[in-house]
């Protein structure tokens, strides 16, 4: 019996906290990787040496055109593309009000423009990438597991998106929105193969969440069964097993809280 052949995986954000220990997980699992930064280049390329192989793509996903762009980049650097992971996002403030002072008056920092940022990056380019991938897809995939073709996609989403807290309503849009998106794809493009999950973590220990006010640590770690904040390859394990291992999942929306309540 030969080893089937690794999984190719783009891991969208690759650069930032939770999809570098994603990259890390996918790596450790003998998949084969591609990552993309908008501006840690630094940091991309450092990771991509320390998991030994991986392929480094530069794409802004605010705009349009590189959320579709870098999907065809990364089939042709890994030979196809099985697997999309989305990990990127942002929480943009108005001009001239520091994203640290928006935390404790959300409303007045949001204006328009912000919102656009923050939808776009957060889950217009989602829309974008796993249309593109799934347009791919349908022509190239080899079907490994025997499911006859299609792919596997696993949106990085957060609890702000499906409980009320205290969060940015931008970034909570953004993330209900991604929810919407993964009952809709997984319905849509089930027939052809796809499975399409969300994983939804509450606050962790780094990443985009490391501004929060102490005030509002404490008080999640009050409500939080486990009592503790989640690690960054705790939630990297369970995309990785959507990524890699999944094969009835779809549809599903997994929140890593430790019973948020
Ligand atoms: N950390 C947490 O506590 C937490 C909790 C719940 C959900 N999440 C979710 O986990 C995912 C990863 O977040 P994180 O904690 O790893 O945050 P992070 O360290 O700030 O990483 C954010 C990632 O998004 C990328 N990004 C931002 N703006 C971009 C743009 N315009 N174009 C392309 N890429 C862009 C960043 O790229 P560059 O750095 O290269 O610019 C980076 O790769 C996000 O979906 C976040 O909402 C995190």
């Amino acid at each position: 019996m030969t080893d089937p052949a690794p999984r190719r995986c783009l891991v969208l954000g690759g650069s930032g906290a939770l999809g570098a220990a994603i990259v890390r997980a996918l790596r450790g699992e003998g998949a084969a990787v591609a990552l993309t930064y908008h501006t840690r280049e630094a940091e991309a390329r450092a990771l991509a040496s320390e998991v030994g192989e991986a392929t480094v793509l530069e794409a802004d996903l605010g705009r349009a055109g590189p959320a579709e762009r870098v999907v065809d980049e990364a089939a042709e650097a890994l030979g196809g593309l099985d697997v999309l992971v989305h990990a990127a996002a942002v929480s943009r403030t108005a001009a001239g009000i520091a994203e640290a002072d928006a935390l404790g008056q959300p409303l007045s920092a949001i204006d328009a423009t912000a919102w656009d940022e923050t939808l776009a990056v957060n889950a217009r380019s989602a829309f974008l990438a796993v249309r593109r991938f799934a347009a791919r897809a349908d022509g190239e995939h080899r079907g490994d597991d025997g499911d006859g073709g299609g792919g596997e996609v696993v949106l990085v989403g957060s609890i702000d998106g499906l409980k009320p807290l205290p969060a940015p309503v931008h970034y909570a849009a953004s993330k209900a929105a991604l929810a919407g998106m993964t009952f809709a794809f997984a319905k849509e493009l089930g027939p052809r193969g796809f499975r399409v999950n969300l994983v939804a973590p509450g606050i962790l220990e780094d990443g985009i969440s490391r501004g929060l006010p102490d005030e509002l640590r404490e008080e999640y770690l009050r409500h939080c069964g486990l009592r503790r904040l989640g690690r960054l390859d705790e939630v990297a394990s369970v995309v990785a097993w959507f990524a890699l291992r999944n094969t009835y999942a779809t549809g599903q929306v997994v929140t890593l809280d430790g019973a948020l309540s």
